[in-house]
């Protein structure tokens, strides 16, 4: 079965052609984050218009390098939430009148799902049950994935995500947005134990996560330098800032997979490129005897193979949409309405 997915959810527009749920024929994505950088952040605004501009183009690409027309498509997939609402509507009404021009059925993704369908494309014995951490610019979530659209959240942040959280203690020591891949490089040359930063705690459920205190320590230590004239060294304090995030997104996904019987524990989404998460992440499953999984560098950022490969369950769920789609800025990834 092949699909044609749309991703516009943030500050890239992407199109890919998947087979089966399983094979990249094409991919394609466009970035608008040379622009969001000049504001330090993505702009909601502009990104709806940049989708606008480049989506016709990215999609026809898509199909040209697979090298297929519409009518060689079986259906047609779009991530309709969560996201920014304006870059969500543009893929979304894309996608909508593809499919009834075409007559191709549509599949709504949930943009988190695809992130751990991403792993399914390089991972061809990969299959539920395993455990994810997903984490992004938006959302930490340790999510059981049963199979492949039957999921339970059992744990997430109560504030920032972490990848929200390295993009901010990033901006605050000088780095260009998005921030978490210039820390993860800055950390290399540093020493992790210079810092004593902040344990995140939580109270309730043992599973959540915190990471606002973290990143208002950091804040605090460099506003408190440089108000004395100093700076800081930026890689003990990025080595020591991406340690005390890796152990605590660490420790509740070890004790989970533990607690659960997990043997199967599964990286997804931005911050699964951090190269200390992934390095961590192998170390613990290697002890514990677990299998490890995380997707290559190229599809932890968003793409729309990763929603393409999602698609494919969807559609085998029974989970089509009709001309009443909408896109929503919001969705619990267990129970998904559309
Ligand atoms: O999944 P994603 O591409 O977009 C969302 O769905 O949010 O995740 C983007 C996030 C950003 O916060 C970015 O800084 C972070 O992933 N990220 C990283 C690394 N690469 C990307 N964070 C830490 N270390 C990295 N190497
Ligand atoms: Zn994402």
């Amino acid at each position: 079965m092949k699909i044609l997915a749309i991703e516009s959810s943030c500050d890239e527009t992407a199109a890919a052609v998947i087979e089966d749920g399983r094979k990249i024929i094409s991919s394609v994505v466009a970035t608008q984050v040379e622009e969001h950088k000049l504001y330090g952040g993505v702009v909601p605004e502009i990104a709806s218009r940049r989708h606008c501009e480049a989506i016709n183009g990215v999609v026809k690409e898509a199909l040209s390098q697979a090298e297929m027309k519409l009518s060689d498509l079986d259906a047609l997939a779009v991530t309709y939430a969560p996201g920014l609402i304006g870059a969500l509507l543009v893929g979304v009404n894309f996608a909508k009148g593809l499919s009834m021009s075409s007559g191709l059925p549509l599949i709504p993704v949930h943009h988190l799902r695809g992130h751990i369908a991403a792993n399914y494309l390089a991972f061809e014995e990969l299959k539920p049950p395993f455990l994810c951490l997903v984490v992004s610019g938006g959302h930490s979530h340790i999510v059981e994935v049963k199979d492949y659209t039957d999921m339970n959240v059992i744990g997430k942040t109560r504030d920032d995500a972490a990848g929200e959280a390295f993009d901010k203690a990033a901006r605050t020591m000088g780095m260009p947005y998005p921030g978490g891949i210039h820390l993860d490089k800055a950390a290399e040359s540093g020493d992790p134990d210079s810092f004593k930063l902040p344990i995140p705690k939580v109270s309730g459920n043992k599973y959540d996560f915190s990471f606002s205190g973290l990143k208002t320590a950091v804040i605090n230590l460099i506003h408190n330098a440089s108000q004395k004239g100093q700076s800081l060294p930026v890689a003990d304090l990025s080595a020591s800032f991406r340690k005390t995030v890796v152990e605590s997104l660490l420790k509740n996904f070890t004790a989970a997979a533990q607690e659960l019987g997990y043997e199967k524990l599964v990286l997804a989404g931005g911050v699964s490129a951090n190269s200390l998460l992934r390095k961590r992440t192998e170390e613990e499953c290697a002890e514990n005897g677990w299998k490890c999984y995380y997707p290559p560098l190229s599809l932890c950022g968003d793409n729309a193979a990763m929603i393409g490969a999602q698609a494919y369950y969807e559609y085998l769920a029974g989970n089509t949409a009709d001309m009443k789609l909408n896109a929503a800025a919001t969705m619990d990834i267990a129970a998904p309405k559309f």
